[in-house]
């Protein structure tokens, strides 16, 4: 690959930028500049274009460039229980604090006391599982459908957020927590996983589910065997997993955010915005938490000052927080 010298100033990648967002509608100009810069460089490297200039007029003339420069402008690496100590902390104590809660306005909700919906014995001790779902296809599907969502009352709602989910693993990592978690009392619930992220092709990996070994052997095999089925030389996250989770796009810059949440994870993204957009994504993972919902970050974020009083740390390792 060619090494670029990028000789343009600063303002021709601000119009690269500005174009982004008045013609394909992406606003990556609040991320920081430094990533930016080293992205569009390696686009134009690969083009063998040194100013950025001509890559303006490049892009122009190629579509298909455009396409690949969104794609490249944000980093998609991510992996099934990913830097794994915040998933002990929420095994431990966020989801077993959020299921035995009461949802926020509910008639069982007295004077913000949590604890009221009984779980079964099993439940509560989070030993390693016994297998949930079914086998393969139609069969599975009904199963599932009827196992996880049957009796749905949304006084029983858990809604799950994962901003910036790239390819699906977290979503899935903490549907099959959950499941774990909950073993036959899935079924009294009605959860709500969401993935979202601004990437389509990402998206549309994430729906399908469908990973390389080398994605899911990082997992116990407990973990493998349950939650897997083999699937053209790959393996397929079994529906009783992907049917908690809708994937969607949604962009951090300027969507709203989803809202009435009891845990959002949204981990290596913020890392990616500057200041003023930093701000303005926990302002609004703010007000879409619940009171006493959950936030997590990933391991190299933290709550920025203005936010600091409104949220209590549970574990600064593994970047868990909760709402006052
Ligand atoms: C490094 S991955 C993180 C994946 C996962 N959260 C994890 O930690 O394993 C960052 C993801 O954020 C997405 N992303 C970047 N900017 C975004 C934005 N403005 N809104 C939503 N998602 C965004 C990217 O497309 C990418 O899939």
């Amino acid at each position: 690959m060619i090494t670029v010298s990028v000789q343009s100033d600063e303002r021709s990648l601000t119009r690269i930028l500005d174009k982004l967002w008045f013609e394909k509608g992406y606003d990556f100009r609040g991320y920081k500049i430094s990533s930016i810069k080293r992205r569009v460089a390696r686009r134009m490297g690969l083009n063998n274009i040194e100013s950025y200039e001509r890559y303006m007029n490049f892009l122009d003339s190629s579509p298909a460039e455009y396409h690949r420069l969104l794609y490249d402008l944000t980093i998609k690496v991510t992996g099934f229980f990913r830097d794994a100590y915040p998933f002990y902390i929420l095994r431990d104590r966020v989801l077993p604090d959020i299921i035995s809660s009461p949802p926020f306005n509910s008639p069982l909700t007295k004077g913000g006391q949590r604890g009221v919906i009984p779980l079964s014995p099993r439940s509560a001790n989070l030993v390693p599982p016994p297998l949930m779902g079914g086998g393969e296809g139609e069969g599975e599907k009904k199963e599932g459908k009827r196992k996880y969502f049957q009796g749905k009352d949304m006084a029983n709602e858990i809604r799950i957020w994962c901003p910036g989910c790239a390819t699906g693993e977290e979503p899935y990592s903490i549907g099959m927590l959950l499941l774990e978690t909950l073993k036959e009392d899935a079924g009294r619930l009605n959860i709500k996983i969401f993935g979202t992220d601004i990437c389509k092709d990402t998206l549309e990996k994430a729906r399908l589910g469908v990973y390389h070994y080398s994605f899911i052997e990082v997992m116990e095999k407990g973990y493998r065997d349950n939650y897997f089925i083999p699937h053209d030389n790959n393996y397929r996250i079994k529906y009783c997993v992907r049917q908690m989770v809708r994937y969607g796009i949604h962009n951090l810059v300027n969507h709203p955010p989803i809202s009435h949440l009891d845990l959002l994870l949204c981990r290596n993204v913020l890392i990616y915005f500057d200041r003023g957009l930093q701000e303005k994504a926990f302002r609004d993972f703010y007000y879409a938490l619940r009171p006493k919902g959950y936030l997590v970050l990933g391991k190299s974020e933290v709550i920025i000052n203005e936010f600091r009083d409104a949220f209590i740390e549970i574990d600064r390792k593994a970047r868990v927080y909760q709402k006052i």
